[in-house]
Order: C-alpha cells, then sequence, then structure tokens
C-alpha cells in the first residue's frame, strides 16, 4: 500500500515483529520485500504500531489481514483472530470509515463481520465491512501485489455505501494499468479466494493422481505434463508432479471449504476435494516408500533431506511435504540430516529432533539416500559429481522432478523420479 503512495500504518500484536519491522528488517523470507519495506519507511510513508487506537484515530480505510487456520481436531477455520481485529478496532471507530478483509475466510463472514462491526462502533452505520481477497503467492507476494492479474471486491449490496469508490481510489494505479476489477456481493468475493485455491489443489492432485498410473505403467508423467499442458484450456501451470501441495493456504483453505459447503447443507458438492486431500497426503507416504525401497529398511539408514520449505524462495515450513517426509522417515529408525537454503530456523523450531546441516555437502555426508523435496535453484544446479565423494551410496530420489535423470544415471547414480520410469 505505501509502494502504491499511501500513508500506511501497519498494526501486530506482536511486538518482536514490530521492532523487526521499524529497523526495516522483513520477519520472514519474502524475495524483494526488505527493499520495498526500507524504501517506503525512509520516505516516510510506513510506520508500526502496537496500538489501535492509534490505528483506528490515524486511517479511514482499514486492511484486515490476519490468519485463518485450520481449527485443531476439525476441517473448519478458526477465526478467532479475525473476530478480534473486529470486536478490538470497530469500537474505537467514531466517524466514516471502511474495513477491507482480505484474509481467507469461509463464506458468510464478511456478512457476521458487518453487522458485528456495525453494532460495535458508535460510527455505525458509517462503518463498512467489504471484502477483497488475497491472491498473492509466497515467494512472489511484492510482484503479485504490485502486478496482480485481477482484483475483486465484494460490498455489501444491501448497504451501497462508499467501500467500491474507495477500493477504487486506493487501487487506482493498478486500475489505471488495466488490472481486471471485478465488483461483486460479499459471498462471490470470499467464495473466489476459496474456489481459486482449491482449483489449484485438484490441478496438482489431477497430476499427482497422473503420476501414480504413470509409475504404475512406466509412463512419465512429466513429458505427459508437458504434452497436455500445451492445451490452452489446460495450461502446464500447477502441473507439476511430486510430493505435493503444503504451506499455509491450500491444505487448510480445502478442508475449511469442505467444512463450510457441509454447514451450508452442499457437502455433497466438495467431496471431492477430500480425495484431492487424500492423493495429496498419499504422495508423502509414496516418498517415505520410495526411501524405504533404496535403503532396503530405514532403521539405521542414513538419509539426506534437501529441501524443507513448502516451496522454493520461501522459509515458510508450514505443513511442509519436505519437513513431514523427514520426520516421518526420522520416526522409522533412520539418521536424517535436512538442508534448506532459508528454511532452517523455522524447521529447527518445528522439528527439533531431526539433524540438521550447514550446506547441501554436509546433509549428504554418508547418506544412502539423497532426497531432494523441494526445488530451491542450488539444489536443480546440483552435478552427480558434486556428492559423488561425501555420499555412501550414489542414491537420489528426485520429489519435484526437477532434475535431469539422464544426467544423474550416466554418471553411475541410481536416479527415482515421482512418476517416471
Ligand atoms: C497459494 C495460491 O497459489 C495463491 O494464489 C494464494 O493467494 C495463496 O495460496 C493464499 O491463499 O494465500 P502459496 O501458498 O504461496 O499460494 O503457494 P503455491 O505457489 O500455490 O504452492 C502451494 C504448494 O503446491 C507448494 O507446496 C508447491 O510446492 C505445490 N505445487 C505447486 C506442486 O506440488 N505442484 C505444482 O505444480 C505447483
Amino acid at each position: 500500500m505505501a509502494e502504491l503512495g499511501h500513508e500506511v500504518l501497519g498494526v501486530d500484536v506482536d511486538s518482536a515483529k514490530l521492532t523487526k519491522l521499524e529497523a526495516g528488517e522483513v520477519p520472514f523470507y519474502e524475495p524483494g520485500l526488505e527493499e520495498v519495506l526500507r524504501r517506503n519507511i525512509a520516505a516516510g510513508r510506513l510506520r508500526f504500531t502496537s496500538s489501535y487506537e492509534e490505528a483506528a484515530a490515524f486511517a479511514d480505510v482499514h486492511f484486515l489481514g490476519v490468519g485463518t487456520p485450520q481449527k485443531k481436531g476439525e476441517f473448519a477455520a478458526d477465526l478467532t483472530y479475525v473476530d478480534a481485529v473486529i470486536t478490538t478496532l470497530a469500537p474505537l471507530i467514531t466517524g466514516p470509515a471502511v474495513i477491507f478483509g482480505k484474509s481467507t475466510v469461509p463464506v458468510g463472514t464478511a456478512q457476521r463481520l458487518g453487522v458485528l462491526a456495525r453494532e460495535l462502533s458508535p460510527a455505525g452505520e458509517d462503518l463498512e465491512v467489504a471484502w477483497n481477497p488475497e491472491f498473492l503467492r509466497e515467494g512472489f507476494a511484492v510482484q503479485d501485489t504490485l502486478h496482480p492479474d485481477r482484483l475483486v471486491l465484494g460490498v455489501d449490496r444491501d448497504r451501497p455505501g462508499r467501500a467500491e469508490d474507495v477500493a477504487r481510489e486506493v487501487y487506482s494505479t493498478l486500475i489505471e494499468d488495466d488490472i481486471p476489477f471485478l465488483v461483486t456481493d460479499v459471498a462471490t468475493a470470499e467464495l473466489v479466494k476459496t474456489s481459486a485455491n482449491a482449483f489449484l489443489a485438484t490441478k496438482i492432485s489431477f497430476i499427482n493422481a497422473i503420476s501414480e498410473v504413470c509409475e504404475a505403467a512406466g509412463a512419465d508423467v512429466t513429458v505427459l505434463a508437458d504434452a497436455i499442458g500445451h492445451d490452452a484450456r489446460i495450461g502446464r501451470r500447477f502441473l507439476n508432479a511430486g510430493v505435493g501441495f503444503g504451506g499455509g493456504c491450500l491444505p487448510k483453505d480445502i478442508r475449511a471449504f469442505m467444512a463450510r459447503a457441509g454447514e451450508l447443507g452442499a457437502d455433497q458438492a466438495l467431496t471431492f476435494l477430500r480425495e484431492v486431500d487424500n492423493i495429496n497426503m498419499r504422495r508423502r507416504t509414496r516418498m517415505v516408500e520410495l526411501a524405504r525401497e533404496a535403503c532396503g529398511s530405514l532403521l539405521g539408514a542414513r538419509v539426506a533431506v534437501l529441501g524443507a520449505a513448502f516451496k522454493p524462495d520461501s522459509d515458510d515450513v508450514r505443513d511442509s511435504p519436505a519437513l513431514n517426509v523427514a520426520g516421518q522417515i526420522q520416526l522409522q529408525g533412520a539418521a536424517v540430516t535436512v538442508y534448506d537454503p532459508k528454511a532452517m530456523e523455522n524447521s529447527r523450531a518445528l522439528f527439533p529432533t531431526l539433524g540438521y546441516a550447514q550446506t547441501a555437502f554436509d546433509a549428504c555426508e554418508g547418506a544412502d539416500v539423497v532426497l531432494v523435496l523441494t526445488e530451491w535453484p542450488e539444489f536443480r544446479k546440483l552435478q552427480p559429481a558434486d556428492l559423488d565423494a561425501v555420499v555412501r551410496k550414489r542414491v537420489l530420489i528426485d520429489g519435484r522432478n526437477c532434475l535431469d535423470p539422464q544426467q544423474w544415471r550416466d554418471e553411475g547414480w541410481t536416479y527415482r523420479g515421482l512418476g517416471r520410469p
């Protein structure tokens, strides 16, 4: 928002994060974000605070972007943090203002929050709640925010207020750049977001299901994906078979979507997402099986795991297939050593019992099998000769189909991909 030229106050309840942000440090790894942060702090357009009072007094446009994690022991989304923002902020707002929700929420949430906000705020009907879902990808957050492929806004159709005009003003530079701006009701806007993530998850699980058939038939899923991907109706993106999807969004979003559809009496419509989830989780089990096959037995084996983040260019390990596979293999008696270019600290915090190495080579020291589980450029560039001297056995399983099988085989390695002969 500051980069788009606005005066911005960032609010967080985590004082450690605020301290870092104020010092121009991003508290997670996101390429290019630190420069944007520093540039805008220096320009005086961006400040941070923990005070809701200050936020309410400062702004008449509020963006709500807190987490909606999966509830413990349930599929549904935990809306505690979203609700807390409204119950804390709304009573402090005294004049006309708009709150734009960006969090991924179950359909119906915006409507409920609108009622709550109007009840709690001295501004009453002058406080509007609209929904403006976020489609950015981790690792491409800056690019996706400054050059999104679309903007979606859901407004309360029963109370046509200022929300659309305010959004058009906030996003004016993007709208002038001809970025599609779709205005709809709040329920549709909420569903756009969950449907987009459900579609992406389905696309990945589709190719992973086909990859299981390819394995059974001795076919190659990577060539198959290239071939079907040339059909513009299908498209090649998000057709990479491997250990599947993870992260803080896709897995919990498809579950929350199923839970919400159930509450609405439309559960049958989304039963296929249960299968999407099953196919995805089966990739992790398959990876463990392949590692066991490679070692004979996992008991006492030494396993190198390259990659811990749920995808490259991120230090996020939430529901990461890589870390999950590493953990399962360790639980079955192997000594596992993990290396990731950026996610070491987060991995240690989540899985302190795994072994960690400072470099890919150190992780591969004495390994019976090397697993590539996140397709970082650093791993794509690995040369068989680089690892020849450190491993115990020259066996590599490519969980992201990101290396050249021929090259590794030509140089004397046993190479296995997922869904490849
Ligand atoms: C996802 C969506 O792509 C964003 O549009 C959305 O805004 C975001 O969730 C969100 O809801 O906030 P993100 O979680 O950053 O973004 O990650 P993706 O790039 O979608 O990747 C998700 C997972 O799918 C990763 O584990 C990745 O390795 C895996 N993946 C992706 C595959 O296994 N195969 C593919 O072909 C593509």
